[in-house]
């Protein structure tokens, strides 16, 4: 089947029209003609993937990685992890398609991207990533540790992930051969995280059901042992910036790019602008990143957060840093039925994927905040959320883009509210 896609969707693909037909096709770019193949359905939508080339984007590139690409015959698509969309695509314009992603989903919403949205791309956009989960893949060689293919439940070992730091893709045969040595069977996968700016490597490994009684301390030690450079942690990380330490552990959130982190960071306290009056909510706070930060400047910050080893978590880093930080454990959307009307002026939030519950926008907009600032990292349930807002008295005063995911379809955008 020929395809010519003509534009950009959400998830990585490009839009193709045949006969009426819609395509989302995966590894090409728009303007293209390309032989693809059909992959089955995805949210009602035909999906296809391309296997040749027919007439090229001058916006295409080599892919940097042997694993990326859909598994085709084409030199230049030899496999296909399911970690990165656009290593085809020149990065420059990779940031132009997620504008165009962004604002496809603001006004499907009914919204407008503010025109003077910026898109915030990395200098330098490889070895970004500061945690990585791996899946453990037994082969015939011993333990390999890879990815799940694209669209599928399958795994495939990999051996080199240019998006992650490299004392994590170092890491990886370490854990392998110590696992093969010491015999140590039902690993389901491997969960790395690395300090920016120091020497910890954290750990955790998942078995595929129980954990099994297994040579914990000796396997570390092994660990440690072929990785001279690195001091292995199982409980802890430390995350440092501007003047700030955090800890951080293998069952709490974190942002996988500090570099973009601090962009992000840096933006959103721009639009929040909080100053010594203010009393601030810090909505899905983690650990208390934003918290912290925040409380440098305001008056006060209560922080509400559901992962009760967050919560702990963020409580350690308040101490750590002398934060006005007060943490109120449990779900937004119903830990804000007990607060009063007037006790803050200003909010973040930065809930997952999944956007606000209804209930949690409903919350907001009876304690009606006069600034929000809505961090997310999918364009679609932001989009759905800020109308949400923008119709319970609210005006998007400025937007922007930070490209967190650098070759994925990932997307993190931020906005500032004002009750109007
Ligand atoms: C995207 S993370 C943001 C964390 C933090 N702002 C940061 O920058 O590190 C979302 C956080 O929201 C928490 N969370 C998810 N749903 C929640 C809910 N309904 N109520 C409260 N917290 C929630 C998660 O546990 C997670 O820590």
């Amino acid at each position: 089947m020929i395809l010519k896609p003509e534009t950009v969707g959400h998830g990585g693909f490009t839009v193709a029209r045949e006969d009426g037909k819609v395509w989302l096709l995966g590894y090409a770019l728009p303007g293209e003609v390309v032989e693809a193949e059909p992959r089955g359905r995805q949210g009602g939508v035909a999906v296809a993937t391309t296997s040749h080339v027919i007439e090229s984007s001058p916006e295409r590139v080599r892919p940097e990685c042997p694993h990326f690409g859909p598994g085709a015959s084409q030199p230049a698509f030899l496999t296909q992890c399911g970690g990165c969309q656009w290593q085809h695509a020149a990065y420059a314009y990779e940031l132009k398609l997620k504008r165009q992603v962004v604002e496809e989903a603001w006004s499907r919403a009914g919204l407008r991207l503010p025109p003077d949205t910026p898109v915030l791309g990395m200098d330098d956009p490889w070895r970004y990533r500061i945690r990585g989960e791996f899946e453990a893949i037994p082969t015939s060689d011993g333990l390999r540790f890879g990815f799940h293919r694209q669209r599928s439940h399958t795994v495939q070992p990999i051996t080199t992930c240019p998006i992650h730091d490299e004392r994590i893709e170092k890491a990886l045969p370490a854990f392998a051969r110590a696992a093969d040595e010491l015999q140590v069977d039902g690993i389901q996968n491997l969960l790395l995280t690395v300090e920016p700016e120091g020497p910890g490597l954290l750990w955790r490994i998942r078995f595929k059901g129980r954990e099994p009684s297994w040579p914990r301390a000796d396997y570390a030690r092994r660990v440690a042992e072929l990785l001279p450079g690195q001091v292995l942690l199982d409980d802890a990380v430390t995350l440092a910036f501007w003047g700030m330490t955090f800890r951080v552990r293998s069952d709490t959130f974190v942002q996988t790019n500090y570099q973009q982190m601090l962009r992000l960071y840096e933006t959103a306290l721009r639009m929040l602008a909080p100053a010594e009056g203010d009393r601030i909510l810090d909505l899905y706070a983690g650990i208390g990143t934003i918290s912290v930060a925040v409380a440098r400047d305001a008056g006060s910050v209560t922080a509400v957060e559901e992962n009760p080893r967050a919560v702990q978590l963020g409580r350690l880093n308040a101490r750590i840093n002398s934060a006005r930080v007060e943490y109120v454990p449990g779900l937004v959307e119903k830990v804000l039925r007990q607060v009063r009307i007037g006790r803050h002026n200003a909010a973040m939030l930065d809930p997952p994927r999944a956007g606000c519950e209804p209930a949690a926008l409903a919350e907001i907009l009876r304690l009606g905040p006069d600034r929000l600032v809505y961090i997310s990292c999918e364009p679609s349930t932001h989009a759905r959320d800020l109308i949400g807002l923008v119709r319970g008295g609210y005006r998007v005063r400025r937007a922007a883009i930070v490209d967190m995911f650098p070759h994925t379809y990932h997307i993190e955008s931020v906005a500032l509210l004002e009750r109007s």
